[in-house]
């Protein structure tokens, strides 16, 4: 507390916590290790499951980093970065969440022996930075450029990254479809392509296998025809998106009708039946053949949808709305007054079809060809949800090297490269800087250590020889296969990665543990308005007034 003249100023509200220096520096530190901890063990194709249980008692079994972290409510601030690091990594490559996450609880922990052998944290943070531009340039220059058309390259892409996940038999059936998808929606501009994986709508369904998993070129809803009096089938559709109900409005507040006689009650049925009819008046005189509504659509107006021989689908999800607008080109009209032919969305075909006891709604031949979905058949539903995260992996890694086509080997062997540059890098700086950026090696070693780790090898043997290997003449490949616990050339193998996914995880790690370092004080304000016990002081009951009313 500051005083003046005698007088403490406050500038703080009561119950605010405080902790400074190395107290901060520390708790942060013990925060972001522990939530790195929890993931370790899941890095690789031998990594490990963790089961999830939310307050609600449902299970998640999953190796996803990114899962793993969003399912777990972490409350510590440092812990929260940390948790970003993930969904950062995930958002901008969609791979690599455990590695990034990882590298930055690895980062901290080296840098707290260094704040324990007195390095003050700034040079920390400057050694670290220059040790990763380092690796960035090196990076760079070490991957390796290909062609698009090489399918067998792309097929190990896509393999490797699906490879830790529980995809099993079904792997290559899988990768195939990730790149047919992919292929789909990439847009060439120039020499390079662009893509946007959310034009890759994913629906899933329980029943029949992996290996039943299909690409559709379209838009699969899952929902079913509303009435059955329409017709199962439309050819040259005109599609109505709707996002108003084909009901009445309800009124906010109960209010009462009397009806004296029953031409009244006859009259008031006439009268709703007849706005019904008005309704689809409306869509049939924009033309449309086909209705896919966000909400709800009355009995009354789909017997009269289906004297039009008009399809309609009611309650459809806002997200497969938007990429219904997408793909069919049709506007989505909020108002139905609004609606005329120029808003309509165009398919060649819209089918209800029969999926195991479901009945599913497939749109194709859309007129933004684009589009694409694909069903995830397994038997069980924990097993489609992993296998939708596996696939998930694979499309992005295929969409980032559409956009950068630049590989490098996995299993260690890019990073057992970068820290062997590095350790030759530190020397040349010397200064306090060294250490930092020897610790920053260190920590790339990491990963090819936690990958033998996880398949049960040992880890110092594997480490000395993946050193040597790569002090060889062609030795920059060399990484741990986790499956025969040798060092191989990975590049060889076909165990290989996006460029991309391995410059974000080290940006993303570096990022996030110099933020942390950084900080040497961190204000916590209370979440509950009462003081804490003792607080007040000598004399601190201040009288009756300030009692609540119920210890009267
Ligand atoms: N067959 C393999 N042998 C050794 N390492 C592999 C193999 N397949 C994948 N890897 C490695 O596993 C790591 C990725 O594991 P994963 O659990 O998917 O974590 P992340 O969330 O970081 O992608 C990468 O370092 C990758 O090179
Ligand atoms: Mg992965």
């Amino acid at each position: 507390m500051t005083y003046l003249a005698g007088q403490p100023i406050l500038i703080l509200k009561e119950g605010t916590s405080r902790k400074k220096g190395k107290d901060a520096q520390r708790a942060n530190i013990q925060a972001a290790k522990i939530v790195a901890e929890v993931v370790k063990s899941t890095l690789g194709p031998r990594g490990m499951d963790k089961m999830l249980v939310d307050s609600l008692g449902d299970v998640t079994i999953t190796n996803d980093g990114a899962t793993i972290l969003d399912d777990m409510d972490v409350q510590h601030p440092s812990a929260k970065m940390m948790v970003e690091v993930a969904k950062t990594q995930d958002d901008e490559v969609g791979d690599g969440t455990t590695t990034a996450v990882i590298m930055a609880g690895e980062l901290l922990k080296k840098a707290e022996e260094l704040l324990d052998e007195k390095v003050h944290p700034t040079l920390i943070v400057h050694g670290f930075k220059q040790a990763a531009e380092e690796s960035m340039k090196n990076l760079q220059k070490k991957a390796k450029p290909f062609k698009l058309d090489d399918r067998d390259i792309l097929k190990n892409i896509a393999l490797t990254a699906m490879h830790s996940k529980g995809v099993g038999g079904a792997k290559e059936h899988f990768a195939d479809i990730a790149i047919e998808a992919v292929k789909q929606v990439a847009d060439k501009r120039g020499d390079s392509y662009s893509v946007d994986i959310d034009n890759i709508q994913i629906t899933k369904k329980e029943g029949r296998s992996l290996l039943d998993t299909e690409l559709v070129k379209g838009i699969i809803i899952d929902k079913e025809v509303v009435n059955p009096g329409m017709p199962k089938i439309v050819k040259e559709t005109k599609i109505a998106l709707l996002d108003c109900p084909l009901e009445l409005e309800k009124t906010e507040f109960s209010a009462e009708i009397r009806i004296r006689d029953p031409t009244q009650m006859k009259a008031f049925l006439d009268e709703e039946s007849r706005m019904l009819k008005d309704m689809v008046e409306k869509i049939k005189s924009s033309g449309a053949n086909v209705v896919m509504c966000q909400k709800g659509i009355d009995d009354t107006a789909q017997h009269y949808l289906a004297k039009e021989r008009i399809m309609a689908i009611r309650r459809i999800k806002k997200s497969d709305m938007e990429k219904l607008s997408r793909a069919t080109g049709g506007k989505i009209v909020t108002n139905l007054d609004d609606l005329n032919a120029a808003d309509l969305g165009y398919a060649a075909t819209v089918e209800e079809r029969k999926i195991t006891d479901d009945k599913m709604v497939f749109v194709q031949g859309c007129k933004n060809p684009r589009s694409v979905g694909i069903l995830i058949r397994a038997g069980l539903e924990r097993m489609v949800d992993e296998a939708e995260r596996s696939l998930n992996d694979a499309l992005h890694v295929i969409a980032d090297v559409m956009m950068q086509p630049k590989i490098v080997a996995g299993g260690g062997a890019i990073e057992a490269e970068l820290a062997k540059e590095l350790k030759d890098f530190a020397t040349k700086v010397g200064g306090r800087e060294q250490l930092a950026i020897e610790a920053f090696a260190s920590v790339l070693e990491m990963i090819p250590r936690t990958l033998a780790e996880n398949a049960g090898l040992n880890p110092i043997d594997i480490l000395v020889n993946l050193r040597s290997a790569h002090e060889k003449p062609n030795g920059q490949w060399y990484g741990v296969n986790v499956f025969t616990g040798k060092i191989e050339d990975m590049m060889k193998k076909g165990i290989i990665e996006p460029l991309k996914v391995k410059e974000q995880a080290l940006k993303s790690a570096v990022e996030s543990a110099s933020m942390i370092l950084r900080i040497d004080d961190i204000v916590a304000s209370s979440k509950s308005p009462t003081p804490p016990p003792g607080a007040g002081g000598p004399g601190g009951m201040g009288g009756m007034g300030g009692m609540p009313p119920g210890m009267m």
